[in-house]
């Protein structure tokens, strides 16, 4: 199959594209390269092409036969979506639908959408199934939100099939040790407590102590980036044999709060981490634990990083052996 994968420099997509390639597909990786990294990409075509130009978009599909799409390009900070909304409108809604009318005018009509547990804002329940409330309380969760809305309707109106994957806390890095974890800056929990192992930070700061959880601080649901790689390759089954439009959870089901992980790399890089207590940060749901019922039922999908000290040795080794990232 020829697959266009859209933000496929990036964390979660290079590895998506990563298995795909050793599945023999043909890939099409589209990046901007603003986040992603050219070395991310470890085969098939890069084009360096932003999704707000529509005229280079529609050469991409002109000059190479698709079959469908897997969509991660977007923006995806949560504080920044706050200060900037307008960026996070502009580059994960407009962008999108650039996408999916470039995607109408060739006649391609499946996608796998890069959703987020972000569309459920301070959960109701937990775990969160699918058909808990949806009420984001950050604009990037409202575009993740907004983008599954507007699939639904084309869908209904053009009959465009969609998956939509709600991931919780993606974390690891490839088990080769080739691509891991990048972001420039960081702001995710773990690779920051693997910089301050690695010596790269004086200290780690945890956002908050007095939260109504087992320690105090936030708990989160991490899910290996090869697991949640695979999901996007079960999606695409699904779609190639007519299975119907549906939104997915994907997490391990088990929630760590940030001093376990701090605990966990301690235990696995064998060093001491300085911690220092912050205030919380603002838009910070307590607990975040999914329920991935509905995809392991409907599409067999079967963690295979689910141990925690595991995700976070893929990722210590990258980050170990490739200190400065991607270097770019
Ligand atoms: N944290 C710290 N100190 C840090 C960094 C993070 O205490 O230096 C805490 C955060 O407050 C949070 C937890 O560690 O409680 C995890 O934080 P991350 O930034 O790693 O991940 P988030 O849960 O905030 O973000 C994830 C995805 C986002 C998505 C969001 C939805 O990475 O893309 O869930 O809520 F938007």
């Amino acid at each position: 199959m020829s697959i266009l994968v859209t933000g496929g420099a990036g964390y979660i997509g290079s590895h998506t594209v990563t298995e795909l390639l050793d599945m023999g597909h043909k890939i099409i990786t589209l990046d901007n390269l603003q986040k992603g990294h050219k070395k991310a990409v470890l085969g098939g075509k890069l084009v360096n092409v932003d999704l707000l130009d529509t005229k280079k978009l529609d050469t991409v599909f002109k000059e190479n036969k698709i079959d469908s799409v897997i969509h991660f390009a977007a923006d995806s900070l949560v504080g920044e979506s706050v200060q900037n909304p307008s960026k996070y409108f502009r580059n994960n809604i407009i962008a999108g639908i650039n996408l999916l009318e470039t995607m109408l005018k060739y006649d391609v009509k499946k996608i796998i959408f890069s959703s987020s547990a972000a569309t459920y804002g301070e959960p109701d329940r937990i775990p969160i199934r699918e058909d808990n409330n949806t009420s984001p309380t950050n604009p990037y969760g409202e575009t993740k939100l907004m983008f599954e809305n507007i699939l639904k309707w084309y869908d209904n109106a053009y009959g465009l099939r969609y998956v939509s994957l709600r991931y919780f806390n993606a974390a690891g890095a490839h088990s080769s040790g080739k691509i891991g974890e990048d972001h420039n800056p960081e702001s995710h929990l773990i690779p920051i407590v693997l910089q301050a192992a690695l010596g790269q930070r004086p200290h780690v700061e945890v956002y908050g102590t007095d939260y109504e959880t087992k320690d105090g601080t936030c708990v989160r649901d991490y899910i290996h980036i090869t697991d949640l790689a695979m999901a996007h390759i079960l999606g695409l089954k699904r779609l190639d044999e007519n299975g119907k439009s549906v939104i997915y959870n994907l997490g391990n089901g088990e929630g760590f709060s940030v001093k376990e992980i701090i605990k966990v790399v301690e235990d696995v890089t064998g060093k001491k981490i300085n911690v220092k207590h912050g205030p919380r940060r603002a838009g910070d749901p307590a607990v975040l634990i999914a329920s991935s019922e509905k995809i392991k039922r409907e599409l067999k999908w079967k963690p295979r990083f689910h141990e925690i000290h595991t995700i976070i040795e893929t990722a210590w080794k990258w980050h170990k052996n490739n200190p400065s990232g991607f270097g770019d």
